[in-house]
Formats: structure tokens, C-alpha cells, sequence
């Protein structure tokens, strides 16, 4: 058994804040100690930090398996580590495709090892195709709770009803519950398109995205919601018009999340201007209006979460023109510095949307975005949010480098994390 002492911070979390060292234990996993001058096997310096509850990202990409040159299971947890998170949530467009309890299987083993927890979430449709259910219930035996079909949202207005119809039954008994995660985009609308259609589309001669093709299908599964009594969960909303139907929704009681990235936050689709493809993303960047109103949506709460949709990219494929390359960027080392950044929030409710809210909505609350007090399992991110640094896809911990900061200076950074009492991350670098 080794104790350690997270010391000399303050802490911070839905209690709000206070000074006090925190001990942890690697044999129980579990806080056992908070308080003044408390002293451990080992100690790491908190000096000027804040001890939060450790991150939980709804949407990442981890590509294992089927494209480990571009991040595997154990390089995406050794990113999402050193950007504070404990946990986060595997998309399914993998190759194979996570539409299966053996693929499944295979991502909840490597993930073991994993540097975080690794929830896997699984395919609405077999195949991502929008055309049968994959095997929900027994998937949801395994541990499933988060079904999309994320690269592509769910086109059939039938099918998407019975699957919310279908997923209403199915109970885990374990005091969680399943939720349908939508990738909002009507595929007929948005053919073609490569960035956001509109001014800089035009200029640039690349084919666009209007903002309805994600709108269309928000404004569709908010009726879905109504009609199924089901919860949906509302995958990285772009646009000021699906900010403003899910403010209306949540308003009129549906039972309804939502998450946004930092890219859509922070960026606008004037970025393609330089046709460096590492600016190229689904949902496109969008306007400056659009980027207004997902910043006010996260600080009056309608959108619950901060999610990266953290999608690494080889260099080969990210250098191709920018039509030809794949969409996605990197988002796990840069979401908090970029969130202090943009936000221009309280501390404390950046981390509520970086871990306690997302933690709920994945069914991840009883282990992860706990209060910092004896008793809770010990996932803590121990971040500075004054420390200037400077991004560099080069140094990441990601298998990949097409961030779309390079170069950018940012302000907060992760010191140190703890996964289950053992320190993954120590004065910023992975420890294994
Ligand atoms: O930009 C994106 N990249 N959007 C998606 O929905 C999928 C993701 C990926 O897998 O690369």
C-alpha cells in the first residue's frame, strides 16, 4: 500500500472551495484523508493548484481498434490523463465497429490498462448504417449505458423512434440509466460540405454544411424526446439555432442533455482560410454568432458539459488537401486551458461542466466527479490555472498531433492526476 499527499493547494468541487491537503490510498483507490499538514508515503506539490474532481469526457475517439497509428486505448488514456480527465467515453466508429459485444469486449480489456477509466459506448445500428438495432440489451449487460452512432447521426425519423422505444426498456437495476446520444446531422443536407456553408465558404470555394442539416435533426429528436418519453443526449452542438430549441426544450421539461466542444467555442469557420486541414471538423466550425451562443449556452446550463470529441488523425491523412482529409481534432490536452480561456467563467463552473455534469449524464457519478472528501474514490485532477504554456501537437501524449492551438499561447494546466489512488499524472508528464 502507498499513501499519497496531494499538498499545499486549495480545493475545489460542488462544495465549493476550501485549503486542505488531500491524502490517497493506491490499495482502496479511496480518499482517506482531508485536512491541514496531513503527511504520506509520497508527496505531490499542490502549491498554487486547485484539487478538483477528476475530468470525465462524454466523446472521445481512442481508433482502437482498427487505427492505432493514429491513438490506441492506452496513448488516448495517456492524453485524456494528462488533461485532468479520469474517464471518458469511447466512440463507437472503430474498426471494427463497437456494434458488438466481442468488439466491446476488447476495448473493455485494453482498457484495463488504460491510464483512465475507458466506458465504451456502443452503436445505436449495426454497422452505424441507421438501419437495424445493434444487440442494446445485451450490451447494456456488459456495461454499456451511452448508444450513438456518432460520425453519423441516426438519418431514419422510424428507426430513430424505435430505438428510443426499445432503449426505454431496457433497465441496468445498478441505479443508472441507457441514453441515446445523437451526432446531429441530416446527411442529404450536408453532402458534400467540408466546412460550415456561408461567407467563407463562398470565398474559399470549398463546398459548405448549412447550419440546418444539424438543426433539422435537433428540432427532430427534441419531438423524439416528447414522443418516447426517452432521454437523448445532444452530441457537440454548433449552432445558435440548436442552442436556442434546446434552451425551449429543457424549458418545457423534456428530458434532455447536451454537450459542445471547445473547438466550436473558440474557433470559427474563418480558420479554414488557411486550408490547414487540422481546422477541419464535424460539425464544421461555424460563425462568431454561433461560437456567442454555445458559450452563452454552457453558462446558463443548457448545455450540461464540456466534451472534447477528441478525434486523432494521422499526419498522412491531415496533410491532404483540405476537401480530401478527415475531419476531427484533437481536444483532450487543451480543454481546460482552452475553457478558462473562452469562458470567462468561475473556476468552479468549469469544472462542474468538465466533471460532475458529464459524469452524471454517463451513469459515471458514483466513482468519478465526487466531492474531494473521505469516502470518494480518489479521481482528481490537480490543475494551475495560471500556469502559461504554449501548445505543441508534437509534445502530446496523443499518437496524433492535429490540434487546431498549435503555437497558441494558453493559461491552466493539469499538475498532476489520480486515477483510483494512483497518480497517472505528475507534474504534467504520464508516469507510465
Ligand atoms: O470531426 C469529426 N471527427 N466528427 C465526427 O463526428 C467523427 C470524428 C472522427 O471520428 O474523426
Amino acid at each position: 500500500m502507498t499513501t499519497t499527499a496531494i499538498k499545499g493547494g486549495r480545493i475545489l468541487d460542488q462544495q465549493g472551495e476550501r485549503s486542505g491537503d488531500v491524502v490517497v490510498d493506491d490499495l482502496t483507490g479511496l480518499i482517506v484523508q482531508v485536512g491541514p499538514d496531513l503527511k504520506a508515503d509520497r508527496v505531490l506539490d499542490a502549491a498554487n493548484c486547485l484539487t478538483t474532481p477528476g475530468f470525465v469526457d462524454l466523446h472521445v475517439h481512442l481508433r482502437q481498434p482498427g487505427n492505432e497509428a493514429a491513438e490506441t486505448i492506452l496513448s488516448g488514456s495517456r492524453a485524456a490523463a494528462k488533461g485532468g480527465f479520469t474517464a471518458v467515453v469511447a466512440m463507437p466508429n472503430t474498426t471494427p465497429c463497437m456494434d458488438d459485444p466481442a468488439v466491446v469486449s476488447q476495448v473493455m480489456d485494453l482498457g484495463e490498462k488504460a491510464l483512465c477509466q475507458i466506458k465504451p459506448s456502443a452503436a445505436i445500428s449495426l454497422g452505424r448504417h441507421g438501419t437495424e438495432l445493434s444487440p442494446m440489451a445485451e450490451l447494456v449487460e456488459q456495461g454499456v449505458r451511452m448508444f450513438t452512432d456518432d460520425g453519423t447521426g441516426v438519418q431514419d425519423d422510424l428507426f430513430m423512434r424505435r430505438a428510443l422505444e426499445y432503449a426505454a426498456g431496457l433497465e441496468p437495476g445498478d441505479g443508472t440509466s441507457v441514453v441515446l446520444a445523437q451526432h446531429c446531422e441530416v446527411d442529404a443536407l450536408s453532402a458534400g460540405g467540408v466546412m460550415h456553408e456561408g461567407e467563407w465558404s463562398s470565398k474559399l470555394g470549398l463546398g459548405g454544411q448549412p447550419a440546418e442539416a444539424e438543426e433539422l435533426m435537433v428540432m427532430r429528436d427534441i419531438a423524439m424526446a416528447r414522443l418516447t418519453g426517452m432521454r437523448v443526449h445532444f452530441q457537440h452542438l454548433s449552432t445558435a439555432g440548436s442552442v436556442a430549441m434546446v434552451r425551449a426544450a429543457k424549458a418545457g421539461g423534456l428530458p434532455i442533455t447536451a454537450e459542445a466542444a471547445p473547438h466550436h467555442f473558440s474557433l470559427t469557420d474563418q480558420s479554414c482560410a488557411t486550408y490547414n486541414a487540422n481546422f477541419k471538423v464535424h460539425p464544421p466550425l461555424r460563425t462568431s454568432n454561433d461560437v456567442a451562443a454555445i458559450r452563452s449556452g454552457l453558462l446558463d446550463g443548457t448545455i450540461d458539459a464540456i466534451a472534447t470529441d477528441h478525434a486523432p488523425h494521422t499526419p498522412d491523412t491531415k496533410e491532404l488537401p483540405f476537401d480530401q482529409a478527415p475531419p476531427g481534432m484533437l481536444g483532450l490536452e487543451t480543454a481546460l486551458a482552452v475553457a478558462i480561456k473562452e469562458l470567462g467563467a468561475p473556476l468552479g463552473d468549469i469544472v462542474a461542466m468538465l466533471s460532475w455534469k458529464p459524469a452524471k449524464i454517463a451513469g459515471l457519478d458514483a466513482t468519478h466527479g465526487r466531492p474531494v472528501q473521505v469516502g470518494s474514490q480518489a479521481n482528481l485532477a490537480v490543475i494551475d490555472p495560471h500556469q502559461a504554456w504554449v501548445v505543441s501537437g508534437a509534445k502530446m501524449a496523443s499518437n496524433s498531433s492535429n490540434t487546431p492551438f498549435e503555437g497558441v499561447e494558453l493559461k491552466g494546466k493539469v499538475r498532476h492526476t489520480v486515477f483510483n489512488g494512483e497518480v497517472v499524472v505528475e507534474n504534467g508528464e504520464p508516469t507510465r
